[in-house]
């Protein structure tokens, strides 16, 4: 008799809400779509019409929505059409991703750890925008990225995964972004994967994960 196949976990629903160039969004896609991956992204939703990370999901048969901001009479009205074509697509965990608009408590209440943001900082060092040029003016000798639960205040919530990257003397604003993107690229997919698979969890404002160890190498900057 043929034996049963044992059956797949099914995968948890995620979106992935954009307003521009979608590299991050291109990462989650690939990273999902690797066998075992335990999300798959069901949905993008762009606030800018054109933006091009749309393309992007396009290219991968992911289904689109563009939900322009400027079209609603406020914050509320545009959170609840976000609100209603994520229920639509029966999406589970949101994903933020260079989506340049400040979500409201409400939102950020009625998705609570199932909502996630990349910022391009070692949170909580310089939330908010601008963060590369900022980390070279404050002279810091390490910088990075991180991806947490959001919370209703800018830029802070429970961390799941920071990535650090070397700042060099010759750096400028974009050399530091483009080697703080490399590691993003590597950061979101891994976060989504186990927040998707439950590995990790939100206990008392902190997140735990199941089973991970943490790297032994050290990151010292600068080398003598
Ligand atoms: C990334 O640097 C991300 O950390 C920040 O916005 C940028 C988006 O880039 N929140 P992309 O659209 O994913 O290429």
């Amino acid at each position: 008799m043929a034996r049963a196949e044992p059956t797949a976990r099914a995968k948890r629903r995620a979106a992935v809400l954009i307003s521009g160039r979608g590299s991050n969004l291109q990462a989650v896609i690939e990273s999902c779509r690797r066998p075992g991956a335990s999300a798959s992204i069901a949905l993008v939703v762009s606030n800018v019409p054109g933006a091009r990370g749309l393309e992007h999901a396009k290219a991968a048969g992911i289904a689109t929505r563009v939900i322009d901001h400027r079209a609603f009479g406020g914050r509320r009205e545009f959170e609840e059409a976000l609100d209603e074509a994520l229920d639509a697509s029966a999406i589970e965990l949101v994903c933020l991703a260079g989506f340049m608009r400040v979500v409201s408590p409400w939102f950020v209440e009625r998705w609570r750890d199932r909502l996630l943001n990349i910022h391009p900082s070692l949170l909580p060092a310089f939330p908010g925008l601008d963060t590369h040029r900022r980390a070279l003016e404050a002279g810091v000798r390490l910088h990075g990225c991180t991806v947490h639960f959001v919370r209703a205040e800018l830029d802070a919530g429970p961390i799941v995964v920071q990535g650090a990257v070397p700042v060099r003397p010759d750096d400028t604003a974009e050399s530091l972004a483009a080697r703080v993107l490399e590691v993003e690229h590597r950061c979101y997919p891994l976060a989504l994967e186990l927040v998707a698979s439950g590995r990790a969890r939100v206990v008392g404002e902190r997140v735990v994960v199941e089973g991970a160890s943490s790297p032994d190498a050290l990151l010292i900057n600068p080398r003598a």
